[in-house]
């Protein structure tokens, strides 16, 4: 016996079904009709979509997580130290596996027991909340799906909150929305409030594109995933096995662009939106971006937003950091530390 009440996870939509279909058939009506023709990798994610995601989390090519759980394994204290959060929310919080690091972090830190897992994905979040409540019957889980930035301020507040926003997942917005996206994660912290990101750092460019290009072919599943959103979704007719996954390196935004092309002309027909679409043989159509990071940008951005960086961890290999993002103003932060990795 521990003494300890275990506490049934409690999960809540933030926006009704019916809003959630409507922005699908919208933004995709907007995609497929322009030029070129681009989708969000945020419909990547149902419940196939998010278990091909966790797939790709374990690939040997994709050195994201394992340089991220590195980081966290050895400074989660140091970050807990640095806000003393009351709850932990997580957005884009996936299957919340990396989470435990911070979790356990947050019980020997005793400041607090509440954990918000945040996502797009019902799934994910379940099942996430049914393992972790398994694990750790100290926590209080309240999932919340969601879509953020817009339901950011639909998010309880009930003491000092550190956001945390892991697996890069802020590489897949361009600069202008990244500044945006911290704006509105800005206005939902108190002034002790923080926003742990994890960030994908600028390196050569052999090992960005094997990460999104594995040899296994998960992460061509996962992105070709989204036209079997659409196709079910809107009752699209798109041929699946005739598109190519591509991945490109764009220098000029740092970003891995990557997308879906054509192997033959073909018109489309998406039934719920009574549109036909005509695609070229080779035409593509654009889903995601993973753009990366130098600590510079960073700054930056979060100071165009309003936010300073009041910590920097890197893995031993200077891949991938985590950056503390704080309200300013600056006068009463702790002094600017970049940390090295203990040898
Ligand atoms: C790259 S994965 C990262 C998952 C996990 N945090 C990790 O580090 O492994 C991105 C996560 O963000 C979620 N996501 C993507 N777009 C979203 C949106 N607009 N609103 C809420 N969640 C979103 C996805 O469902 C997915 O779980």
């Amino acid at each position: 016996m521990t003494g300890q009440l275990e506490t049934a996870p409690s999960i809540r939509r933030l926006s009704p079904p019916s809003n959630v279909g409507a922005e699908l058939a919208a933004d995709t009506r907007q995609g497929l009709i322009g030029t070129p023709k681009q989708l969000s990798s945020k419909y990547f994610y149902d419940a196939r979509g998010s278990e091909l995601f966790e797939d790709i989390t374990r690939l040997p090519e994709y050195y994201l997580t394992r340089a991220e759980a590195e980081i966290l394994t050895l400074y989660a204290d140091e970050m807990m130290d640095a806000i003393k959060p009351v709850e932990l929310v997580e957005l884009g919080s996936g299957y919340s596996v990396k989470t435990r690091l911070l979790l356990e972090a947050l019980r020997r830190a005793g400041t607090g027991t509440l954990y918000v897992p945040f996502d797009i994905s019902e799934a994910a979040i379940r099942d996430a909340a049914e393992t972790l409540s398994g694990h750790y019957p100290w926590l209080t889980i309240e999932g919340l799906v969601g879509d953020f930035p817009s339901d950011l301020p639909k998010i309880p507040h009930s003491g000092r909150r550190l956001v945390t926003f892991l697996g890069s997942t802020i590489g897949n917005f361009r600069s202008q929305e990244r500044v945006e996206f911290y704006r509105s994660v800005g206005a939902v912290l108190e002034p002790a409030d923080g926003l742990l990101v994890g960030l994908d750092l600028v390196k050569d460019v052999e090992t960005l594109l094997a990460a999104y290009n594995d040899s296994a072919g998960v992460t061509a599943e996962f992105n070709k995933n989204i036209l079997h959103v659409l196709n079910r979704e809107l009752g699209a007719n798109f041929p699946v096995d005739e598109f190519e996954y591509v991945v490109k390196w764009v220098a000029a935004s740092e970003c891995v662009a990557m997308g879906l092309r054509a192997t033959r002309a073909m018109d489309v027909t998406v039934a719920d939106l009574d549109l036909t679409i005509h695609l070229a043989k080779g035409e593509e159509i654009h889903d995601e971006v993973s753009c990366k990071f130098r600590y510079d940008v960073v700054v930056a951005e979060a100071s165009a937003a309003g936010l300073s960086v009041g910590g920097w961890w890197t893995d031993t290999e200077d891949r991938f950091a985590v950056a503390l993002l704080q309200p300013k103003p600056v006068s009463r932060q702790r002094p600017w530390k970049l940390h090295r990795p203990r040898q």
